[in-house]
């Protein structure tokens, strides 16, 4: 068997679509020589035509030199048949996403590679232990999970069947190492990693979209702009298309035996319906021009007259400080009273609680109060979000509107939510890589690896929870559910103990 010190040199891939093709690419230009079947006779030479352009384009923009990529080419070989990867060392699988031929692939090709050759899939939802047992040697058959597009996503996911050797993942990890990507390692389950990890924004924002908090537009504002993703939910929705994603929300939720983290909205089975795709069908979240750019709806503008006064909620010490710091630099007047006086706006800033509990716990008049979310510092031009109960007035929420806008910075009203939009959405993110770690999937540092690089995410959830605060994200999780009973926000073991002890999430058990 091909061992990490025996590097492979010889590598088969079947299916030349958009992965298989892209595996060719950084395979070839890695040095490998890369044999390349698909069953449809054409597609595999007008695979090594397309790359032969994109090789050309590199030259040309001075990434790589004539003579790398004409022996790059020389390596890439088009089949005509499958017999002809018998010398591989190691193949690769992309073809079309069906368990049976996926499972019919790899025993032909039993019968066609040496005993030592690896076998591996590029499945992003199938079983890896389900297509080792189709097969005479299992411990060779290992998942190796590329994403789109396969050159700029430098992540791969190295999946452990439950019989496959760990030479063979070893060797694929190095493999992966070659081609200049990082190799995640992960067990076996739905989604890997990044796909399960990735499970958190889409099916929260959702969620919040179908309470009524907020547009889709507003959550993607407070999602880009306050809490710092490249993109919020329903762009990156847009983005993948419905047919894509909605399949695949369902597709692990129900893997995962109805698990409430998971659980899909009717909001994107209606679309998907409709055909309102997302960027590819022109109509999606957003409405897109005719040259196929996004069309932003504008926002509100703020409004001029700051509050005589504000009072500012004790309840949360660390916040009281962060908003009573804030007010007078933007011109706002601090009431320090012990109680509000009776013109003064209140301010109250829970953490997973809406504005209406917060009013009614503290016995505060909800009809002055609004929540401001201080779960992430606040900063000249980082988006801050403001929140109403039923019972707020229109005077006070301008009022409140107008000073947190006082320096220019944006600001995003959204009607009463248990944890307005980023703490919801964080918390979510954050409990989902806890219980990643939690069911030892992988280890946390590969959790933020693959998040961060397959995902783009600012920083992995492990990571992202600890800037926070472990015991932040935890009080946030236990008032969600609380407050509405959902079993979606029950946290994560690895979370509770952790918060407990004043670990970092990152740390493993000894
Ligand atoms: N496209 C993505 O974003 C993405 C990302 C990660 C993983 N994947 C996975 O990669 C695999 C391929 O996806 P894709 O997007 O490249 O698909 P694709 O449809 O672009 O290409 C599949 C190719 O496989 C060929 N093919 C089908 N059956 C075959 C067989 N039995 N033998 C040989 N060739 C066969 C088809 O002719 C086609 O050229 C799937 O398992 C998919 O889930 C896709």
């Amino acid at each position: 068997m091909t061992t990490a010190d025996q590097s492979p040199r010889i590598l088969g891939i079947v299916g030349a679509g958009a992965m298989g093709r892209g595996i060719a690419q950084i395979a070839a230009l890695a040095g490998l020589q890369v044999l390349l079947y698909d069953t449809n006779p054409d597609a595999a030479v007008t695979a090594r035509t397309t790359l032969a352009t994109v090789f050309d384009k590199l030259v040309a923009r001075g990434r790589l030199s004539e003579a790398d990529a004409h022996a790059a080419l020389v390596r890439l070989s088009p089949c005509e048949s499958l017999k002809q990867l018998g010398p591989c060392d190691v193949v690769i699988e992309a073809i079309i996403e069906k368990l049976d031929l996926k499972c019919a692939l790899l025993q032909q090709l039993e019968a066609v590679v040496g005993p030592d050759c690896l076998l591996a899939s590029n499945t992003s939802s199938l079983s890896i232990t389900a297509l080792g047992a189709a097969c005479a040697r299992p411990q060779r058959v290992a998942g190796m999970h590329f994403f789109n597009p396969v050159p700029l996503m430098k992540v791969v996911e190295v999946i452990d069947g439950l019989r496959t050797a760990p030479a063979t993942v070893d060797t694929l990890m190095q493999l992966a190492r070659r081609f200049g990507h990082t190799p995640v390692r992960a067990k076996d389950m739905p989604g890997f990693l990044v796909n399960h990890a990735g499970r958190g924004m889409n099916t929260e924002g959702l969620r919040i979209a179908s309470e009524g908090v907020a547009s889709f537009a507003e959550i993607d504002r407070i999602m880009r702009e306050q809490a710092g993703f490249k993109l919020g939910p329903f762009e990156l929705l847009d983005l993948t298309a419905l047919d894509v994603s909605h399949p695949v929300m369902e597709s692990i939720y129900h893997q995962f035996y109805e698990e409430a983290r998971f659980r899909p909205s009717p909001i994107t089975a209606v679309r998907l319906a409709g055909g309102l795709l997302g960027r590819k069908s022109g109509m999606g979240f957003y409405q897109y021009s005719e040259d196929g750019q996004q069309i932003q709806p504008p926002e509100p503008l703020a409004p001029f007259t700051l509050p005589a006064r504000v009072w500012v909620s004790r309840a949360q010490p660390a916040a009281y400080e962060a908003v009573c710091e804030l007010i007078p630099s933007l011109g706002g007047v601090l009431d320090t009273g012990e109680q509000p006086s009776d013109d003064a706006l209140i301010v109250v800033t829970p953490f997973g609680l809406d504005t209406t509990s917060a009013a009614v716990g503290e016995h505060l008049d909800p009809s002055r109060t609004v929540a401001l979310d201080a779960l992430l510092p606040f900063a000249h031009g980082r988006r801050r979000t403001i929140m109403t109960s039923p019972a707020t007035s229109h005077l006070s929420r301008d009022a409140a509107h107008a000073l947190f806008a006082a320096d220019g910075t944006p600001v995003t009203v959204i009607s009463d939510s248990a944890g307005f939009v980023a703490q919801r959405v964080i918390a979510t993110i954050v409990n989902i890589g806890c219980d990643i770690a939690q069911q030892r999937i992988a280890t946390p540092q590969d959790i933020d690896l693959a998040v961060t690089l397959g995902l783009g995410y600012p920083m992995g959830p492990l990571a992202l929870g600890d800037s926070i605060g472990p015991a932040l994200i935890l009080l946030v999780l236990r008032n969600l559910q609380a407050l509405s009973g959902d079993p979606r926000y029950r946290p994560s073991p690895w979370l509770m103990r952790r918060a407990q002890l004043g670990l970092s999430l990152t740390q493993d058990e000894s």
